[in-house]
């Protein structure tokens, strides 16, 4: 049997240690959890603690705790969730400079062992840090793809199953635009089993389930009171992590560089994509009303002004 590939996941917190798990759980794949020095010991513990659960679960994936990116070298993909998450009253634009220094020392420190890896950025605000991270890392388009739209699915899809009595599995749905308050749920392009929302629900229940799923992390955090989401965020990651490294060719919504699509040109934003071996493999463009091309444009329009911020603020970068 072929080695196992090689995840790495950065920043052992909530969302990276439960991708961990749930990847160690996928019984495919070698695990490194990787946080800072500071909390010397906390990515070995849940390290071990995930190795302990294998002969009760049944999976035989190594998983290994470090703070040293030597430990990382040679991974097939990398996962960076290091940074701050939101606390309630925050937005996560809020987080922008702060987790920006972050994704961008990370970023060279994974590149300089991991040449040729995929990398999955989660680190928040999501369309904003993954343009940092592919112009860091200076990996070609394909190679470093955004977490969010899979998540924001996952709720609407979540909410439109509720509303029908439906099981969540016959509903898909998509949402476009950037993972922030401009998010563009698709009506038109959400179905159960293949019949639209639009003809099983009156326009005002989908209006509200629309804006429910794009207040989805919000409504969290305001649970929470002390973080995110992480349970939904982790199992969204592990999705495309399987779809790229069992070469599963899914179509998923990620952020990806769009250089032209949907009339947008160097910035990252979510549209569907095509997910296999080579990462982003294509970048499908579906047909837009005038109302939906509008509310895209506002919502990429909305990531470029954190670009603009952070290469006022990061001129070394070049963004
Ligand atoms: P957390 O606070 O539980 O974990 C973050 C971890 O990152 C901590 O263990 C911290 O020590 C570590 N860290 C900080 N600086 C680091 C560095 N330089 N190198 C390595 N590790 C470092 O936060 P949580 O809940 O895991 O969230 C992580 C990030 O993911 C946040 O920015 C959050 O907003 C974002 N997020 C994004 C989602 C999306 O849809 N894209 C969904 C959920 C969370
Ligand atoms: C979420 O949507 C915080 O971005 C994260 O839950």
């Amino acid at each position: 049997m072929a080695a196992r590939k090689k995840v790495t996941v950065i920043g052992a917190g909530n969302v990276g240690a439960t991708v961990a798990q749930r990847l160690a759980e996928r019984d495919f794949y070698d695990v490194v959890l990787l946080d800072i020095p500071q909390v010397e010991g906390m990515p070995q513990g849940k390290a071990l603690d995930l190795l302990e659960s294998g002969p009760v679960y049944g999976y035989d994936s190594l998983i290994t705790g470090t703070t040293s990116y030597d430990d990382t070298a040679d991974s097939d993909l990398v996962v960076i969730t290091s940074g701050l998450p939101r606390k309630p009253g925050m937005t996560r634009d809020d987080l922008l400079i702060t987790n920006a220094g972050i994704v961008k020392a990370v970023t060279e420190s994974v590149v300089a062992r991991s040449p040729n890896c995929f990398i999955i950025v989660v680190t928040n605000p999501l369309d904003a840090m993954v343009q940092l991270c592919q112009k860091v890392s200076g990996f070609p388009k394909n190679r470093v793809i955004g977490m969010a739209g899979v998540l924001d699915s996952a709720r609407y899809r979540t909410f439109i199953a509720q509303e029908l009595g439906v099981s969540v599995e016959d509903v898909s749905a998509f949402v476009l635009g950037g993972h922030g308050d401009t998010m563009v749920p698709l009506p038109r392009y959400s179905t159960v089993s293949g019949i639209p929302i639009t003809e099983l629900l009156p326009a005002e229940r989908i209006e509200a389930l629309s804006k429910r799923a794009a207040n989805g992390g919000a409504e969290i955090v305001a649970l929470l009171k002390t973080g995110s989401a992480f349970y939904a965020p982790s199992a969204s990651v592990v999705a495309m992590v399987d779809s790229i490294l069992r070469d599963k060719k899914r179509v998923l919504p990620c952020a990806a560089l769009l250089e032209g699509e949907y009339g947008v040109n160097g910035l990252y934003v979510g549209v569907p994509v095509k997910l296999g071996a080579e990462g982003v493999e294509q970048i499908i463009e579906i047909k837009l009303t005038g109302e939906e091309k509008t509310a895209f444009h506002n919502s990429a329009n909305a990531v470029q002004e954190l670009i603009n911020v952070m290469r006022e603020k990061m001129p070394e970068v070049g963004l």
